[in-house]
């Protein structure tokens, strides 16, 4: 092992200990990285929709949760054979090592790698010494946290952790569903449905891309004044107007080349369906869940041709895509800092949960 510490360590991490019941702060042990592993000092880690459903229950029953998975924070020591990142490293975590070996990664395609990995070892709850889960195998809402190196992807540490952090979940899925998986481009047309974290971060996405008109489509008035803060260029209330009607009219009489949901209801991807142009396409980058069905007259699947395509994560390779995305942003191109709604303490998760329930933050960020 490379690095300062020699023994695993005790810190604090937000436990999820039952379904339901709040979440709150307890000692955890983070063993010394093995093979392949890294342990980051956490900066910061963004509170998202799917830390609240694994505290519901809703993803798993492998309690207790270690929560927190949109992170930024510095390499203290590495393990084993690990050679892309070092201690010292200011880097971004992602959900899913790359393999290198799967089908998708040997033809050219490491962005659906159909293999990933996360760390071996376990951390622990040093009370009962009961293993902890890692959401979606990071952890982040902890003073450090043990991962898989290839977790941790290196960017330039003169951007603030609150933002960069950002990139590891919600906010790269919504502007690679426009750029990765929506192939926006200059001049196009563009409508995201639901103008929540992962819709606002299509609009930017789509602004970045050099899209010419940016329609954003929400139920809520305070969403729509957002959206149009990061790039939106019309706004369209779907429970005043029809949105299928509006983006037509919005683009000349045809739709839109692009559209995004981002709600993931069988309603509004049919909106997204009918309210992109001829030949369009449409990306669902929102998340249903089991019991929902679509139901489309084929003929006009196959008669308005076009791609239907959804989006894993914004189709990110991120050692491709955060550098890259962060570059942009300390070149002023890609306002990130605009979806820290707040910065919190480790304590308070539980209070911006609620927050978050409400519709009245974009992001809640603890800062460590
Ligand atoms: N039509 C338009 N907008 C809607 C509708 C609807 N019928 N229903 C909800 N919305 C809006 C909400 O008002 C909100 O602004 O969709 C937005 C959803 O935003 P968030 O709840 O903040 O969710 P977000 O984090 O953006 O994620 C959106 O992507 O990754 C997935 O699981 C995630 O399915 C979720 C989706
Ligand atoms: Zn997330
Ligand atoms: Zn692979």
């Amino acid at each position: 092992m490379k690095g300062f510490n020699t023994m695993a360590q005790e810190v604090r991490g937000v436990i999820a200990p039952g379904k339901g019941e709040p979440v709150r702060v307890e000692t955890i042990v983070v063993p010394d990285p093995g093979p392949g592993e890294a342990v980051v000092q956490v900066q910061a880690c963004g509170v998202c929709h799917t830390d609240l459903h694994y505290k519901q229950g809703g993803i798993s029953d492998d309690f207790p949760f270690l929560l927190g998975h949109e992170a930024a924070g510095v390499v203290e020591s590495v393990g084993e054979g690990v050679t892309d990142v070092a201690p010292g490293d200011f880097v971004i975590l992602n959900w899913r090592a790359v393999c290198g070996n799967c089908r998708a990664c040997l033809r050219g395609r490491p962005w659906y790698c159909f293999n990933t990995h996360n760390a071996e070892q376990r951390m622990t709850l040093a009370s009962t010494g009961q293993e902890l889960s890692p959401a979606l195998g990071i952890g982040a809402f902890a003073d450090k946290t043990l991962v898989a190196a290839g977790q941790c992807t290196k960017v330039d540490p003169g951007v603030a952790p609150q933002v960069a952090g950002l990139l590891g979940c919600g906010v790269m899925a919504g502007i690679g569903a426009a750029i990765n998986t929506g192939g926006v481009g200059r001049g196009d047309s563009v409508a995201v449905i639901g103008c929540g974290g992962v819709g606002d971060a299509a609009i930017a996405g789509s602004r970045l891309a050099g899209a010419a008109r940016i329609i954003a489509v929400d139920i809520d008035d305070r969403k729509l004044s957002t959206a149009r803060e990061l790039g939106a260029t019309h706004t369209v209330n779907s429970r005043e107007n029809d949105p299928v009607e509006a983006i037509r009219e919005l683009t000349g009489g045809f739709g839109a080349d692009v559209v995004i949901e981002a709600v993931g209801r069988p309603e509004t991807y049919q909106q997204a369906f009918y309210a992109r142009d001829l030949a369009g396409t449409v990306v669902l980058v929102g998340v249903p869940t089991p019991e929902m069905k679509l139901e489309l007259p084929l003929l006009d699947v196959f008669g308005r041709g076009g791609a239907l395509k959804s989006s894993w994560y914004g189709d990110c390779l991120p050692s491709r895509d955060f550098p890259m995305l962060i570059d942009l942003h300390l070149q002023g191109r890609l306002p990130l800092e605009k979806f820290v709604t707040e910065t919190i303490e480790l304590g308070e998760v539980e209070k911006a949960f609620e927050r978050m329930h409400h519709g009245d933050v974009l992001r809640s960020v603890v800062v460590l």
